[in-house]
């Protein structure tokens, strides 16, 4: 019994030595330059230094998708694609997301990059003689840590992220809107000169303006709509529900800064550091073990859909780690039931048929059995406007609030249960 146990268990390992994939030569950096001499088409280009796997057919292979994985377009290896150097560009269409992946042509793997024309990504592969470091460093006089600008990490964001419709993002997260067009970029300043608004709504949902938490000017989301719950962006933050990492204490959820709020970088990078969709932390205490967020957003008619692929359970619970509970709402180690996630929608096992769902849910690699719940088919991740308030159970259960659902009341169960 014992012999066939270790023997299985060499079997699985040497399996799992056999079929780790070979990483190392993909390129750890790759320079994207989107050039725009002719509106709405840009001409991109991709640089990257890296030695391929030696062999027959060696050197590197990039495709990239604007419709969010389901067809994967090869781009031109340019006349300067000569090894350990490589070169490919492709025509994209300004304010359309386009996700690029780097294939090693002899190892398994990708390095994925994503590209938003007309602008250069704002966070990750910067060109060698980039301009954008001083959007967000001051280099001797700054006046927060890290050597950033600003007063503090959300008003940093918000220069590009906010309801001022002429900075350097598409994406303006206070209101919950992307930039679909009819604006033009000066690449100098950063700045879009907006002609004819075309917004469209984010994934994330609006945070709301701090005073009153109204969204003034557009009716995306509906004109004067109040934002009614969202994770609290430098606000007071006690305790988090869901959680054993216990009360945050000064750093613990910030980064390098002072408080212990939750801001912008609790959640996000300031860099694309971890390669996870949407510059998302792999971290976000020392202690944890490093996430992965898989994910390709698209450009609609209407705004931003994704492909949600995995990670978004581990993602949050990095935070509410309670809550990721796989399979069964038995109790297992935790005192109470817990709906379950990364379950599949053929998991569910009472009659009435199959469930079907208008939510997101996570497609899932190759593997895994798919597409599957996840906190972010029931949740937005920033904010919401819906009705119908729940009582917190954790940690307190005296505050009111409509916990970032993404349908009111209890419409999201319906959309999946149908009872
Ligand atoms: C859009 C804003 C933004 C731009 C542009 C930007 N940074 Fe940063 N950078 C940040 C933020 C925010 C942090 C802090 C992240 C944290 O503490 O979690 C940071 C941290 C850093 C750090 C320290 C941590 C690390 O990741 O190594 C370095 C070094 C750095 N940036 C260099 C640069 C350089 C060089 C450029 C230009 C190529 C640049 N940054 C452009 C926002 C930016
Ligand atoms: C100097 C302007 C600028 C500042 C300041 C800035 N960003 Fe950005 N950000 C951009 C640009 C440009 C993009 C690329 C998308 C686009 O075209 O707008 C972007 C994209 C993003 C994305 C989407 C990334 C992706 O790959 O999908 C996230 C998330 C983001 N920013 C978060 C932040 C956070 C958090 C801060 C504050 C630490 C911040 N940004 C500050 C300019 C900025
Ligand atoms: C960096 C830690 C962190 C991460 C990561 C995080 N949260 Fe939170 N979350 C908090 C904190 C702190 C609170 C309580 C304060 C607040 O409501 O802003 C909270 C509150 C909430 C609430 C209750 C909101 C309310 O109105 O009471 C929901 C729902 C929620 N989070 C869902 C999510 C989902 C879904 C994700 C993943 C997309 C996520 N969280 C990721 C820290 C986090
Ligand atoms: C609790 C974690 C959390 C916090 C705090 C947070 N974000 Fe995000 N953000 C996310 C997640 C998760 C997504 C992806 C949502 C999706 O695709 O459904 C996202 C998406 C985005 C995007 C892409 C557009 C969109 O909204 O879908 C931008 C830009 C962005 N965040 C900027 C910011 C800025 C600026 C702040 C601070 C004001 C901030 N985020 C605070 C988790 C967070
Ligand atoms: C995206 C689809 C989806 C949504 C939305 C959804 N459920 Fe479920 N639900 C499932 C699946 C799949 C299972 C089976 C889980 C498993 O395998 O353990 C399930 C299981 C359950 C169970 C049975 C648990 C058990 O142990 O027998 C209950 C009760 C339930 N859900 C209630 C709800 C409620 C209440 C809501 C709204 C907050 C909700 N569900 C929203 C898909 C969904
Ligand atoms: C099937 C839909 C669904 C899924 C999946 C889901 N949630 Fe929720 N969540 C809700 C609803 C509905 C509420 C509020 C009502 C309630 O607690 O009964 C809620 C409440 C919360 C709260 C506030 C809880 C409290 O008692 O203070 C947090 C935090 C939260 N969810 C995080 C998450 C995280 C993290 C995940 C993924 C691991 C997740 N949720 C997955 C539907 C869902």
């Amino acid at each position: 019994m014992r012999k066939i146990l270790i023997g299985t268990l060499f079997g699985v390992l040497l399996v799992i030595v056999l079929s780790a994939p070979a990483f190392a030569a993909l390129p750890t950096r790759v320079q994207v330059n989107v050039n725009d001499p002719s509106p709405p088409n840009a001409s991109v280009t991709f640089q990257f230094s890296a030695a391929p796997t030696a062999g027959t057919g060696s050197g590197f292979s990039l495709e990239y998708t604007g419709d969010g994985g389901a067809a994967w377009i090869a781009a031109t290896p340019d006349a300067g694609n000569i090894a350990p150097n490589y070169k490919f560009t492709a025509t994209m269409v300004d304010f359309k997301l386009y996700y690029v992946r780097i294939k090693d042509n002899l190892a398994d793997g990708y390095k994925y990059v994503d590209v938003m024309p007309p602008n250069n990504h704002g966070h990750a592969n910067f060109s060698d003689n980039t301009d954008m470091c001083k959007g967000c460093h001051i280099t001797h006089n700054a006046t927060q840590a890290k050597l950033l600008k600003g007063t503090d990490t959300k008003s940093l964001c918000y220069t590009c992220h906010s309801t001022n419709t002429t900075t350097g993002s598409r994406y303006d997260v206070q209101q919950g809107r992307v930039l679909l067009g009819n604006a033009t970029l000066d690449p100098a300043t950063l700045k879009y000169t907006v002609t004819t608004a075309t917004w469209g709504k984010t994934l994330g949902g609006p945070f709301g303006t701090e005073a009153t938490p109204r969204l003034p000017d557009q009716n995306l989301w509906g004109v004067g709509t109040t934002v009614t719950s969202r994770h609290d962006i430098e606000g007071t933050v006690s305790l988090i529900p869901g959680s054993t990492k216990g009360t945050p204490t000064v750093g613990s959820l910030n980064g390098s800064y002072a408080g212990n709020t939750m801001t912008c970088i609790s959640c996000h990078n300031g860099h694309d550091n971890d390669g996870n969709y949407r510059i998302l932390k792999s971290k976000v205490w020392s202690t944890d073990t490093a996430v992965t967020v898989k994910a390709f957003p698209k450009t609609g008619a209407a705004g931003e859909t994704a492909n949600y692929v995995a990670g978004f359970s581990v993602y949050c619970a990095l935070c509410h780690d309670k809550f990721d509970v796989i399979a069964g709402s038995g109790r297992g180690t935790q005192s109470v039931y817990r709906h379950a996630v990364d379950v599949p929608l053929t998991n569910y096992y009472y009659t009435g048929g199959t469930l079907t769902t208008s939510l997101p849910l996570e497609t899932g690699d190759p593997g895994y059995a798919s597409p599957q719940v996840t906190c972010i088919s029931c949740h937005y991740a920033h904010g919401t406007v819906v009705t119908g308030t729940n009582p917190t159970y954790e940690p307190n259960g005296t505050n009111n609030s409509t916990m970032l659902k993404r349908l009111p009341n209890m419409q999201v169960c319906e959309d999946c249960h149908k009872k």
